[in-house]
């Protein structure tokens, strides 16, 4: 990689350019779906399908961070149904989406812009909950996201998050072996886009726009979080429901975790 290649402003233009896109981390809720969470009626996803209930419990009047998850999705629910929201991402047209619900249906939502390894703008104890979808793929170090929203966190405080099953990385991506149906291994985990993909490889991706990925092991994700303090008291499991890759045909491409500070 050349050493003048800067991952935050790179991931930042790519998640902007994805945002303008429309692209279905991008697509923002209805007035429809705020109408209805006023009502009672609600759910907030991290991987495809809304999570169990029981995963959130009663958010009204909880302090709740989305965690590197603007895109005007989970935040602007969580705020109809009574809770203080603040939303930190690295991408400006992310936020500008949590920004347009908030104002359309008269929502408060306190937006941050940053990278979420470095949290400390953020006091000890600040939250009751953290919502972190499918985001740290996005940074080659994920203890630092660990420890800090524990820090963050008040006593019996929940981080909710999704991640990609590694296993999701190992294949080579050439369509030839797709339309095979082959899954050739190429890559071990933990992945980089940085260091695994050949210089033209990655070259496209960057005239693509698309952000840089890192594939983390199982060691980082739930290790890690068991070395933050953690106690794991929810796991979840689900099947892409559009594969991208022929290896997402056989195994769930999303897992999610719901941990607790004690
Ligand atoms: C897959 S989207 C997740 C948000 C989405 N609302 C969802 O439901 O999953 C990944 C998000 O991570 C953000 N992101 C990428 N790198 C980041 C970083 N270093 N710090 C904070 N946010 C980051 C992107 O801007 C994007 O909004």
């Amino acid at each position: 990689m050349p050493e003048t290649f800067d991952l935050l402003e790179h991931n930042a233009a790519a998640w902007n350019h994805r945002a303008r896109q429309d692209s279905p981390w991008s697509r923002p809720v209805t007035s429809e779906a705020i109408e209805a969470a006023r009502r009672g009626e609600w759910g907030v996803c991290v991987t495809p399908s809304p999570l169990p209930a029981d995963w959130l419990g009663d958010v009204a009047g909880k302090d709740v961070l989305c965690l590197a998850s603007a895109g005007g999705q989970q935040a602007p629910v969580l705020a109809a149904v009574g809770a203080r929201v603040t939303v930190l991402d690295l991408s400006s047209e992310q936020l500008a989406r949590d920004a347009m619900v908030a104002r359309r249906d008269g929502l408060a939502l306190t937006l941050e812009q940053g990278d979420m390894r470095d949290l400390s703008r953020f006091p000890d104890g600040a939250f009751d909950l953290i919502l972190h979808p499918i985001s740290n793929q996005f940074v080659p170090d994920i203890q630092p996201v660990w420890n800090e929203c524990w820090r963050m966190l008040r006593k019996n405080g929940v981080l909710i998050s999704s991640f990609f099953n590694p296993a999701v990385f190992i294949a080579d991506r050439d369509p030839a072996f797709a339309r095979q149906g082959l899954i050739r291994p190429r890559f071990a985990v933990p992945y980089s886009d940085l260091e695994q993909l050949s210089e033209a490889e990655r070259a496209a991706k960057v005239a693509r726009n698309e952000p840089m990925m890192f594939g983390h092991g199982l060691s980082s994700q739930i290790g890690g979080q068991l070395a933050a303090g953690f106690t794991i008291a929810g796991f979840l499991e689900e099947m892409h429901p559009s594969p991208r890759f022929e290896i997402e045909k056989y195994l769930p491409a999303f897992i999610a975790t719901r941990s607790v500070k004690g």
